[in-house]
């Protein structure tokens, strides 16, 4: 292998949001079609080194660095670490209150933020605490987990992933961060970008789905909403970009446990929604609860270090997760809470969240010589500026204003809003003989299930300050209100969803009598709000308790059956699939739910949703995504039922669903593509076309889809990768045609000698409205060497 000569070496172009320096250089092998694989001297070929943007509130800014340098100068070594303190008020909280006197330690000046405290009022009181009680009268810095809506809750993170919308996206962020803002809120800990694909694991809720590209855009649209454009304005807040690193990838999808992975998959697959973070002016990271590679991610220098500061310039602040550092002894990687902080201290962590480990330790560790003071002045910093910037040494109370609060929590505006991004997250699964959308004039429904008309339900796990009892609407008061006396409307709960109720049939006899007498049943179903998130694992992906058996009974009436679930993630519901009319997937759909469920049942609102997550047969084919690798023995190489290729004996290799799947009350037809070239150079840009049409007789939106293969490399490649999407609406008979650009930098990857780049060489591509469905003919094209 040789090294890239000098003079080989060009710009590939700037993006508006970041600047993509691609250094090319020549290669010494060119991979054609059909040709055999053969080493590739990649670090040879095109490297790709992506600058973070510095957002504008950022920028250096002279009259604050002459601030803080006073301000810091008059510091005590006890003040500076209070800075480093982070303590749940008891308000809530997800782990030990080890501090349960915050109060007394927020007049001491021992802690420098507050989670878990909002309104106006109480955010107050606490500030004057300390500005009036402490010495240097330092502002506390209020946190909270506001992550999807504060008050107004919007449907759950992967719900609203699933509506492919980013604008309704990054609008559903802002409108958040300015009614937490109005509560006193400075921060959230919010986007989690942790990539999910372990429908076993509750927190896949929380995130954007399995898909780097998706999640990538969807982390710089939330990072954008939180942040808005002016940091000092009183309606945006800091984000922080969580867990860092690899917390998804928990061994059997069982939450805090071990992650273990190759370094290749670490920087391809979980890190790059980070990286999207960091690009877009992320203010503050999290670190994760779990180990990678044998080191607990709050200790790790190699992530918060090496990668997340040196390789990426971050220079926000980092906060770890809830007594994350304390966690290590535990994980037998301190022997003591004095080593854990001096090791989290060390690897890059600027406050500690709940553990007091920082609080207790890091005089005697500085006292030791364990810890540098310059490191603890980097981190006192960085929380400051974060201060700073928010503008709360000009008013400390500026976010806590009783009258603002009043006016913009609940806004109608708001509810509006979060009642149009809840249909645009529903994915419609099944619809055989158009079912849907219900005729409701005349006809009578019943409407059975455990969440039909469960308040507590409708808003899912995480819903910040978000009320569980009265505000939600739930789906049976949707239909009442939408359809008042134009229909009748019967309801029985019918089942429990409680995993206790297995086996038992109290409340079947109700339901299917009010089932015989209706048109059509409408039956809610899927998991309590609290079998996803947080500590909320599960073995089994199955309807929990009673509900597959009432659903069973409530088919066999020969009613068409409607199946709307509700659950934080990927089900197995193929018993489902292939006996019930139609199946609408609603997530935790949020505060104005049920009014969202009627929209889309009744077709006030035509579909639009599409799966960020691969729905399995069954638990046993956990982790299945779409980009999977091909393997030496692909299914497709054996007769049907040949034993030795890569397959189960008792079930497809498919899925029930794929991720990008979801139906439309229309129809589209996609094009062959169209590719401006054939073959590309390092600095071309290859644009690929399709047009669809909407065959169907209503109005509604697709989601045009983009995958590549690259079909051979330095390192196997998945079988294919979403590179492009782009959501549109059509008129029954309206064609659009959409066209994608690439250039080879949307090619890169790590390669076999770790660095990241693009190999030249041939690739396929299509343009379809699933991952499932190859709905155009797959085109390939050539990057040809430099
Ligand atoms: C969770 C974090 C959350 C923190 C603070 C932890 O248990 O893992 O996601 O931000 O609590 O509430």
């Amino acid at each position: 292998m040789h090294r890239c000569p000098p003079g080989n070496q060009a710009a590939l172009g700037e993006g508006n949001v970041r600047t993509i320096k691609a250094i090319l250089c020549a290669s010494a092998i060119i991979l054609a079609t059909g040709v055999a694989a053969q080493p590739v001297a990649h670090d040879d070929s095109a490297a790709v080194e992506i600058v973070p943007a510095q957002p504008d509130w950022a920028k250096s800014d002279p009259e604050m660095d002459r601030y803080l340098d006073d301000l810091m100068s008059r510091m005590t070594l006890t003040e500076k670490i209070g800075q480093m303190t982070v303590l749940t008020s008891d308000w809530d909280s997800t782990g030990p209150s080890i501090r349960p006197n915050y109060v007394e330690d927020i007049r001491a000046g021992r802690i420098g933020a507050i989670f878990n405290a909002y309104t106006a009022d109480y955010t107050r009181e606490l500030q004057k605490l300390a500005v009036e009680n402490t010495r240097l009268k330092i502002p506390l810095l209020f946190g909270y987990d506001v992550i999807h809506g504060h008050r107004t809750i919007f449907p759950i993170s992967l719900g609203e992933a699933a509506s492919w919308d980013i604008d309704a996206i990054r609008k559903a962020a802002r409108i958040s961060a300015t009614e937490a803002a109005a509560e006193g809120i400075h921060w959230t800990f919010s986007p989690m970008v942790d990539i999910g694909r372990d429908a076993r694991w509750g927190r896949v809720s929380e995130g954007a789905g399995e898909d780097t590209f998706l999640g990538n855009a969807i982390a710089r649209a939330r990072v954008e909403g939180y942040q808005g454009e002016d940091l000092r304005a009183v309606d945006t807040v800091l984000a922080t970009a969580k867990h860092f690193a690899a917390y998804g990838a928990a061994q059997a999808g069982r939450d805090y446990h071990t992650v273990d992975m190759s370094d290749r998959t670490l920087r391809d697959v979980y890190l790059p929604p980070f990286r999207a973070a960091v690009d877009s002016g992320v203010a503050s990271f999290m670190t994760a609860f779990n180990e990678v590679d044998g080191v607990p991610a709050t200790g790790s220098q190699y992530l918060l270090s090496d990668i997340l500061r040196g390789e990426w310039g971050f220079d926000g602040f980092v906060v770890t997760d809830y007594t994350s550092i304390n966690e290590m002894v535990p994980h037998g990687y301190a022997r003591d809470l004095q080593q854990a902080a001096e090791q989290a201290v060390n690897a890059g962590v600027d406050l500690d969240m709940q553990g007091a480990a920082f609080m207790e330790h890091l005089q005697q560790a500085v006292d030791d010589g364990h810890v540098d003071e310059a490191t603890i002045d980097r981190a006192v910093r960085r929380v400051l500026e974060a201060k700073y910037r928010l503008g709360l040494f000009d008013d400390p109370y500026r976010y806590s204003d009783s009258a603002r609060e009043k006016a913009t929590v609940y806004r109608d505006d708001f509810l509006e809003a979060a009642r149009d991004m809840a249909r645009r997250s529903m994915v419609l699964l099944k619809n055989e003989g158009d079912v849907l959308p219900l005729v409701g004039n005349g006809r009578s429904i019943a409407v059975v299930g455990p969440l039909a008309d469960s308040k507590a339900d409708m808003i899912g796990s995480w819903a910040a300050a978000g009320d569980r009892e009265t505000r939600p609407v739930t789906v049976l008061e949707g239909l009442k209100a939408r359809l008042g006396n134009s229909a009748t409307i019967s309801y029985a709960r019918g089942a429990d969803y409680d995993f206790n109720a297995a086996g038992s049939t109290d409340g079947f006899d109700e339901a299917l009598a009010v089932a015989r007498d209706a048109d059509v049943i409408v039956a809610v179903m899927g998991e309590r709000w609290d079998m996803t998130g947080e500590a909320a694992s599960r073995t089994s992906l199955d309807l929990p308790g009673n509900q597959q058996a009432l659903l069973e009974r409530l088919v066999a009436t020969g009613k068409p059956v409607v199946l709307v679930m509700m659950s934080g993630r990927p089900n197995s519901i193929e018993w489902a699939d292939a006996n019930v009319s139609a199946i609408l997937h609603a997530w935790y759909p949020g505060t104005m739910g049920g009014h969202a469920v009627a929209d889309v049942l009744l077709g006030d609102y035509n579909p639009s949703g599409r799966l960020p997550m691969t729905f399995p047969r069954n638990v046993g084919q956990v982790p299945i995504h779409y980009d999977m690798k091909n393997t030496g023995r692909p299914i497709e190489l054996g007769e049907p039922g040949t034993k030795y290729v890569s397959r189960y004996l008792d079930t497809p290799n498919s899925p029930l669903y794929p991720f990008g799947y979801g139906l439309s009350y229309t129809e589209f037809a996609y094009s062959a593509v169209a590719l401006s070239a054939e073959q590309i150079g390092p600095n071309d840009t290859l644009t690929a076309s399709a047009t669809i049409t909407n065959t169907g007789r209503r109005a509604g939106e697709t989601v045009a889809q983009l995958y590549v293969r690259d079909l051979v490399g330095s390192t196997t490649r998945p079988v294919q990768e979403l590179r492009g999407f782009e959501k549109f609406a059509l008129e029954p008979g309206e064609s659009r045609t959409v066209s994608f650009t690439l250039t080879p930098a949307d090619l890169a990857f790590t390669r076999a000698d770790g660095s990241f780049g693009w190999e030249p060489g041939a690739f396929r591509l299509w343009i379809a409205p699933s991952s499932g469905a190859n709905a155009s003919v797959p085109v390939e094209f050539n990057v040809s060497r430099p």
